[in-house]
Order: C-alpha cells, then sequence, then structure tokens
C-alpha cells in the first residue's frame, strides 16, 4: 500500500512537472535598441513595429542634453521602459550635473505609473537596477561608465541579482563590450565590461541569461557560446540551424545592437572576422547599409509557449526589411530533447483535447490567433496559411506551432545523395561536413567551423580556440580622462563626442584629425 501510495505521488509529480515545463504565458514583444540619438530616424525605427516593453541599450541623444530623448519618445509611450546608462550620459562626457540627470531620468521613467506592473530594484547611487516584468528579469549595469560604482560592485549586484531569480526568462544589459564581442570599430583590446577580472559574460551565460550591449553602431549576433572569456561556440549549436538558438544555464547568445538611429559603423580586421559571429550587419564596404538603422523585436513565450522566443532585427530604409530572424529555445536537455520537441510538447501539454484558444479550427485556409488552428495535418505558416508545403511547415522558416503541425526539420534535412550539400541539395549523409563551399567530406578542411563548415547541412567541428591579441595599448585608452576643450593629448585628455585627436593635438572629425597621424590613444581614428 505504501509502495503503490508512493508510485502515485511520484506519478503526480512527474505529470505536474510535466504540466509546469510546458507551461502557457502570454507573449509579449520587447523592442531592444541602442545608440539611437533623437533623429527622425530614430523615430522611423520606432515605429517599425508595436511592442509592449523597450529597452534601450544606452546613447541616448549624443549631445548631453538629458530631457531631449526623454520628452521626445517616453513622454507619451504606452510600453514599458527599461534603459542603461551609455557614455554619452557619462560624467566624463557631459559632466556630472548632466549626468546625474540622465541618472534621475532613467530613474523616474523606470519607477513611474506608466511602468507599472514591472518591479525594479536600484542600486544605491542608481547606475544599475533589476527589473521583473512579466516572467522575464532584465538585469541592466552600467560598468566602465557609473561614476561610483564601479566593476566589483557591479559584478556583485550582477550576481546578487541574477542568482535569485526564478523568472523563465532572464537578460543582462550594458552599453559597452569585452574585447571579442565587437566588430572593429573601435579597435582597443579591451573588456570594457568585465576588465581584467570574471567575465560579466560568462556569469549571464551560467545563469541562462540573454546578453545584449550596445556602443559599436552594428548589428551582430553570436553563435550559442558556452564560453565567452576566450570564445568557444556550445557544441549544440553545430547542429541546428542558424536560425534557432538553444540556451540553458551554460549556454547563451550575446547581441550587440547598436544601429538604432545615430550613425552606423564600419567593421574591419580580426573582430569582424571571429567566427563566433553567426550574423553581422554594419556599413557596408559602399556604405550601402549607412541609413538602413533598425531594431530588434523578440516575442517572448511566442505562440504561449514560455520555453520560446522568436526574434527579427528589423530595418527602416530596406527591402527586405528583416535583416535578421531566430528563434530561442530554453531547452535544459539539448543532447536528449530536440528543439521542435519543445514545441510538440507545449502543444501536448497545453491545447490537446481543449477547444479554447488557439484550438478553434480554422475553416477557410487561414489561421492565426484571428482564424484558429488549421485542421488536422496542415500547417500554419509564417504569414497565416494553412498547407503543408514546406514553405508553410518548416519551423525555421516561420511555421507557427500554436495553430498547426510543423516539422523541426528544414529544407536542409533532405539528404544529399550526390556529395554536394546546402540549400539546393541538402544535407550530408550522418557523420559528414558540409564545407563552405558546399561538399560533403570528414576532413578539417570540411569540418571547421572556423573555415566557414556549414551547421545548418551536416556536422562541424571547432579545431582551434581563438587566440586573445596583445593588449599593449589598453592602459593608454582605458585610463585617460575626457579633455575639456578642443585640445587633446597625454597633457588634456580624450576628444569627447567621438571626435579624432590630430597629430598636432586637436580635436575633429575630418581627415586632417582621423587619419595619418591621428593619435588613437586620444580619440577616433580611420
Ligand atoms: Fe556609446
Amino acid at each position: 500500500m505504501k509502495f503503490s501510495t508512493k508510485i502515485l505521488l511520484n506519478t503526480l509529480a512527474i505529470a505536474f512537472n510535466l504540466k509546469l515545463s510546458y507551461a502557457r504565458k502570454d507573449e509579449f514583444t520587447l523592442n531592444i535598441i541602442g545608440d539611437t540619438g533623437v533623429t527622425k530616424e530614430a523615430e522611423q525605427v520606432m515605429n517599425l513595429h508595436s511592442f509592449d516593453a523597450l529597452l534601450h541599450l544606452g546613447d541616448y541623444d549624443y549631445e548631453c542634453k538629458p530631457d531631449s530623448y526623454f520628452d521626445k519618445f517616453n513622454s507619451s509611450r504606452n510600453y514599458k521602459f527599461f534603459g542603461v546608462l551609455g557614455n554619452h550620459e557619462s560624467a566624463n562626457e557631459c559632466g556630472e550635473t548632466k549626468y546625474n540627470k540622465y541618472i534621475s531620468l532613467l530613474y523616474n521613467h523606470m519607477t513611474n505609473s506608466k511602468n507599472s506592473g514591472t518591479s525594479c530594484v536600484f542600486s544605491p547611487k542608481k547606475t544599475m537596477w533589476s527589473c521583473v516584468y512579466k516572467n522575464m528579469r532584465i538585469i541592466g549595469l552600467s560598468p566602465y561608465i557609473s561614476k561610483d560604482e564601479k566593476r566589483g560592485d557591479q559584478l556583485k549586484f550582477l550576481k546578487k541579482y541574477l542568482s535569485e531569480s526564478s523568472e523563465d526568462w532572464k537578460i543582462c544589459a550594458w552599453h559597452y563590450y569585452d574585447d571579442y564581442y565587437h566588430t572593429g570599430k573601435y579597435i582597443e583590446n579591451e573588456n570594457f565590461v568585465s576588465g581584467t577580472g570574471e567575465s560579466f559574460y560568462d556569469y549571464c551565460k551560467d545563469q541562462g541569461a540573454i546578453i545584449f550591449s550596445a556602443h559599436d553602431h552594428v548589428y551582430a549576433r553570436t553563435h550559442v557560446m558556452s564560453r565567452f572569456s576566450t570564445p568557444k561556440i556550445d557544441s549544440y549549436d553545430y547542429d541546428t540551424p542558424s536560425n534557432i538558438v538553444q540556451i540553458r544555464k551554460g549556454a547563451t547568445l550575446d547581441i550587440l545592437n547598436g544601429v538604432g538611429g545615430w550613425e552606423i559603423y564600419i567593421e574591419r580586421d580580426k573582430y569582424k572576422d571571429y567566427s563566433h559571429w553567426q550574423k553581422k550587419y554594419a556599413r557596408g564596404s559602399n556604405n550601402e547599409n549607412a541609413k538602413k538603422y533598425g531594431t530588434l523585436i523578440c516575442k517572448f513565450n511566442y505562440g504561449g509557449n514560455d520555453k520560446k522566443a522568436y526574434c527579427e532585427l528589423l530595418r527602416i530604409n530596406s527591402d527586405p526589411k528583416v535583416f535578421d530572424s531566430f528563434y530561442i529555445y530554453r531547452n535544459d536537455d539539448p543532447k536528449n530533447v530536440k528543439y521542435d520537441e519543445i514545441d510538440s510538447k507545449f502543444l501536448k501539454e497545453n491545447n490537446g483535447g481543449s477547444n479554447s484558444g488557439s484550438n478553434k479550427i480554422s475553416t477557410n485556409g487561414r489561421c492565426g490567433s484571428e482564424y484558429g488552428r488549421c485542421p488536422s495535418g496542415k500547417c500554419c505558416s509564417k504569414y497565416g496559411w494553412c498547407n503543408n508545403t514546406s514553405e508553410h511547415c518548416d519551423i525555421s522558416r516561420g511555421c507557427q506551432t500554436a495553430y498547426g503541425e510543423c516539422n523541426g526539420s528544414s529544407g536542409s534535412d533532405k539528404i544529399s545523395t550526390n556529395g554536394r550539400c546546402g540549400s539546393e541539395y541538402g544535407k550530408c549523409p550522418s557523420g559528414k561536413c558540409c564545407s563552405k563551399y558546399g561538399w560533403c567530406n570528414t576532413t578539417e578542411e570540411h569540418c571547421d567551423i572556423n573555415r566557414g563548415c556549414q551547421s545548418s547541412y551536416g556536422t562541424c567541428k571547432s579545431y582551434t580556440t581563438v587566440k586573445k591579441t596583445s593588449t599593449t595599448t589598453k592602459k593608454a585608452t582605458s585610463t585617460i580622462g575626457y579633455s575639456s576643450s578642443d585640445k587633446c593629448g597625454k597633457d588634456y585628455g580624450k576628444c569627447k563626442n567621438d571626435k579624432c585627436c590630430s597629430k598636432y593635438g586637436w580635436c575633429g572629425t575630418d581627415s586632417n584629425y582621423c587619419s595619418s597621424g591621428c593619435q588613437k590613444d586620444f580619440g577616433k581614428c580611420w
């Protein structure tokens, strides 16, 4: 009797856990934006898509006019607001009075009635915060920017609030970046966030938090990483298409997003070629993207699934408007659970037998929240049509799991039979790698992820670890303050406002200042 009671309790516990594991939560949209300025382009970017909450990654107006951004964008907002400090809000850049004004504006906007339904805790000087919104925790930090709360304080704050977080979604946000996580406009070898100490990135990764930063005015998304301090791509990332991101405690992605409206930068040198980048977007060699500002729109609890999110980088002045799109799955056990099982298990746990919500059956070939689910055996495409072609059914092409069947498999699950691979030929047979040029084989040349092995079409491996480069210029740039005049150099400090320091020690923005003889320790150089 005692034994069968135990079995019954265990069965109930398993059932209860399964229910918890695949719970339905309200979908919400987070707009993640950085380096906007108060420009007409920034306004256009804000209008690219509706959203429930905004996460601003810093650099609001670039002119040390604290009210200007908040007056323009936040005065009549109907969304929740979260924002971190950027260098253009710093005391170095704008003086202490204005720096304090930025801090109080951020604090006010994150605690006023328009942010009702959110709950934020601030550090003593209010340059760090931890906020809860729905089933998400966002930690906003300001390493290298905060005047009073130094890296040690920041790491302590991060650890306290992230370790106690029980929310489904966790986010780390800051303005600057560590050395490996920018694409080369600024070439200082500096861990602006972590310094020489423990990696903030790795701490967030260990907690399964998604990382967002800005400052470099590009868009750059990493592979899923199992280590950031010296980059290591997560082994499970090699087995999924590029638009499938699986995170867990110990593996996450970082997104640099600074194309919000002020200026889009070039990328250069080794930074742009790092193999840990999955997708990048910058000014372009012919300035073709110079005005194509954008923002990242992420839908969390996608289709009601609290283990899934869907993100798009949307751009103005662009066709197509979407530059990058990907799904994030919280998959604690990628070894045994394939990402598409997270969709099927969620549906089974939440929709099976019920006639509510998305289980209304469509009768007109359409699908979605308005029309309901497609009839049995049909898939609901990204655009809300029922059919069973791969265009409708592949998750990697936007198939909506909440409204019909979906294949986790994409077109790339077709198995190649002629030694070729890629979108035209399909995947290599088991155990073979698909080279950069679309050939199946097992040599290092084919399999090395650093040499372009295509993980969507076969196995890939990492043969080398990216080596950290010399940091000889580090001290010079990190400890120098800003000049209070148009002069620059060791007696005056760095130029403000992204200006260059000329050979003769003057700040400016054209080639007389920024090219030949330009002093990179005291400002920007081309
Ligand atoms: Fe910045």
